[in-house]
């Protein structure tokens, strides 16, 4: 067998980098899994609190779960993400499978997508420029083509509105348009209300079909409906529409693999058969790629999702960890502004989420990584959980020289 040499996937390798380097101030921006203030990772007391409870249940088992997941748990993140009160509940619109964290649920649509949605010829899909990158060989690698939009102004460091509304009117009807719900991965830039409704009438008089990637309900704002908007915005609108969602950030499940894909279709009279016929196709697809998921970590969300003080314990969680990235995100900027630092750093605070697309150039990012220990992706992408109170000041420091040279 002959195989070309496949490059190292850029974020694990960047995480293997960093743990072979003995320096004692390094500094891990890399891969976004959130860190507490001692940059050790965080299991969430809600999380602890559920997998107690879960281990000590006498009737607990190993065996396996239906080909869809854990019910409990996918209707659990229905309502989560589409709101107790969505009309596409009420209607039974939507179905629902567990999946393996966020990717299985971007990779389940991708599948359906490309098995059932248009000719081959008709179905690009258009992904923010840029965008996570794993978009690009989920999508390819099932045989769907791609197209970017324009997303990051790198003038002003924030969202290009006009070009990716544009770009989404030119495209051809009918294409693909994966959307970040919110907390968008890697720049932190969002949509306000009024932008998501320009988006969402472009899509609409285009036709064409919307896709949202959901990793950061929560996590972002910390309020959960915030973070849900821009989704039940366009399933109010009466969307047909696809959401691949991840618990590995908002409940800190990174391994674990929890997460969900959700198919709404649009309210019509015949919607409900519709739902039935997409729920058979996707278990065919779930089964013939994981048989059914993995279980320990739908049963933590699960409990907590549909226990009243085990979710209001998560919600302060969530305060928790969106409360001290937003903290460092004020810290940083005040420290290169008083530094006087070159260049402009309003974009620090008025990005959100777990990343900062911070302008620095590969040069620039490279030079901190040799010089100072810091890894970073090559684009300029921080992960906001990596700073913490001890290592702030060297960062801020490491940037303003990086800049400086
Ligand atoms: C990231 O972008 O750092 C995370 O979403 C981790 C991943 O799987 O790429």
């Amino acid at each position: 067998m002959w195989s070309p040499q496949a490059p190292e996937d850029p974020l694990f390798g960047l995480m293997a980098a960093f743990r072979r380097d003995e320096d004692p101030n390094k500094v891990d921006l890399g891969i976004g899994a959130y860190r507490d203030d001692n940059a050790k990772p965080w299991v969430l007391p809600v999380v602890k609190k559920a997998d107690d409870i879960i281990r000590n249940d006498p009737n607990l088992n190993h065996e396996y779960l239906p080909i869809a997941g854990l019910a409990d748990f996918t209707s659990a993140s229905q309502k989560l993400i589409l709101g107790g009160d969505s009309p596409a509940l009420k209607e039974k619109r939507v179905t629902s499978l567990q999946t393996v964290s966020g990717t299985g649920a971007v990779h389940l649509g991708a599948l359906f997508l490309a098995k059932f949605y248009k000719p081959k010829s008709q179905r690009t899909a258009y992904f923010s420029d840029p965008t996570w990158p794993n978009h690009f060989q989920i999508f390819s690698n099932v045989g769907l083509s791609h197209k970017t939009y324009p997303y990051f102004s790198r003038q002003t460091k924030g969202l290009d509105f006009d070009g990716f509304y544009n770009s989404i009117q030119n495209a051809d009807e009918g294409s693909i348009v994966v959307l970040h719900a919110c907390a968008h991965n890697p720049t932190g830039v969002d949509l306000t209300q009024d932008q998501w409704k320009k988006i969402a009438e472009v899509i609409r008089a285009k036709k064409h079909f919307p896709f949202f990637d959901t990793a950061y309900q929560g996590f972002a704002s910390g309020d959960l409906s915030r973070d849900g908007w821009a989704i039940r915005y366009f399933v109010e609108q009466g969307f047909e529409l696809c959401i691949a969602q991840s618990y590995a950030k908002n409940f800190g499940l990174y391994g674990e693999r929890a997460g969900c894909f959700h198919f709404v279709t649009a309210p019509s009279s015949d919607a409900q058969s519709t739902v039935g016929r997409v729920a058979s196709q996707l278990a065919i697809l779930q089964r013939s790629e994981i048989s059914n998921p993995p279980a320990y970590g739908a049963r933590i969300a699960s409990l907590v999702l549909n226990t009243p003080d085990l979710f209001a314990q998560w919600e302060e969680d969530l305060r928790t960890m969106s409360g001290r990235i937003i903290e460092m995100r004020k810290a940083l900027r005040s420290k290169l502004e008083g530094l006087g630092t070159p260049g402009t750093w309003n974009h620090i605070t008025d990005q959100i989420g777990m990343f900062s697309f911070t302008g620095l150039t590969e040069q620039q990012v490279l030079k901190l990584r040799e010089d100072s220990h810091v890894y970073m992706t090559k684009n300029g992408r921080i992960s906001m959980a990596g700073l913490n109170t001890h290592n702030i000041d060297y960062f801020a420091k490491a940037v303003d020289k990086a800049v400086r040279d």
